[in-house]
């Protein structure tokens, strides 16, 4: 029998995989996650961890003598420090493809309020500035027919273009290789000075961090609408608020931020700006299995298996 700590509160039914198996589970019922130091001693004598995306899982919990699987219940493992991963031997699965559905239904969501600025309008409505039906009050731009930049052509990419297909979109596309398909920019600046839209869809590494700079905002046209469902540091939030200030791009749908949960006042202040607290998977389907495909992850590689959503 193994011993499995659950770093934070899941939501009802998150842990039937696990509370069903035969091992002992350790489920830390607090809303948000520990620090570091905490999280070590918790850990101190578990097999494996279920985790979150807001755990720092770093070299001081990856060093733990007896930890030989790690299963983030998020698809995004940039909370999880892979090269001590790898140099400790602990396995990392993550949960790829059963969230594409709900973070793409996401971006459309933020693509259509951001070129219709429906959050404008409705904080109108709220505070009582409406003061009845008017030609020229709250004009937008159509979702309908405009070009779409993707940067990143996954799952979550892919499934955007699928929706944006009923929207009779010009879907064109930024990947480092190039897919060889039609659309595809191998220049993200020549991808986001053509379109009406620029939406992120690359993991948070090394090489995307900042991918979407001041450089590329610049060439954007003044229309255009940045939207970000992927992670926050993909883009350069400082340039983002410049570029919204000054109208180099009209608005912009964030989902995630550069140091959540944080949101910085430049940011609240921007004018065209969409914001919610990362959610782009936040629907009870969607979470419960994220739930248990981490948890079948990790029990199978307890069990000396290699599960399909095994990263690293
Ligand atoms: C959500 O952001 C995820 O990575 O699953």
């Amino acid at each position: 029998m193994a011993r499995i700590l659950v770093t934070q509160r899941l939501i009802d039914g998150g842990l039937a995989r696990l509370g069903s198996s035969d091992h002992e589970i350790v489920a830390l019922e607090q809303p948000g996650p520990l620090p570091t130091a905490a999280l070590a001693r918790a850990a101190s004598d578990v097999d494996g961890i279920l985790c979150l995306l807001s755990d720092r899982i770093d070299q001081q919990i990856l060093s733990l003598p007896r930890l030989s699987v790690v299963a983030n219940v998020a698809v995004g493992i940039d909370n999880i420090d892979l090269a001590a991963a790898r140099a400790h031997n602990v396995a990392v699965v993550n949960t790829p493809g059963v969230l594409d559905a709900s973070t793409a239904d996401l971006a459309i969501l933020l693509m259509l309020a951001a070129r219709r600025r429906s959050s404008e309008a409705e904080a109108d409505l709220r505070a009582g500035r409406w003061t009845g039906w008017s030609l020229g009050d709250h004009l937008g731009d159509d979702l309908s027919g405009a070009t779409v930049g993707l940067v990143g052509r996954g799952r979550i990419g892919q499934a955007v273009e699928r929706r944006l297909r009923g929207f009779d979109a010009t879907v064109l596309h930024h990947t480092r290789h190039d897919t060889g398909l039609e659309g595809w920019h191998g220049s993200l600046h020549e991808l986001a000075a053509e379109v009406d839209v620029l939406s992120v869809h690359v993991p948070l590494t090394v090489e995307t961090r900042a991918l979407i700079d001041r450089s590329v905002l610049a060439v954007m046209r003044p229309s255009a609408v940045l939207v970000n469902t992927a992670r926050g540091p993909v883009v350069e939030e400082a340039a983002l608020i410049d570029a919204l200030t000054s109208g180099t791009i009209a608005a912009a749908g964030l989902d995630v931020f550069e140091r959540e949960p944080e949101v910085s006042t430049a940011l609240l202040a921007a004018p065209g700006t969409v914001l919610l607290p990362h959610v782009g998977s936040a629907t009870t389907a969607t979470r419960l299995a994220m739930c248990d495909l981490a948890s079948k992850g990790l029990l199978a590689i307890l069990d000396g298996e290699l599960p399909e959503n095994v990263v690293s």
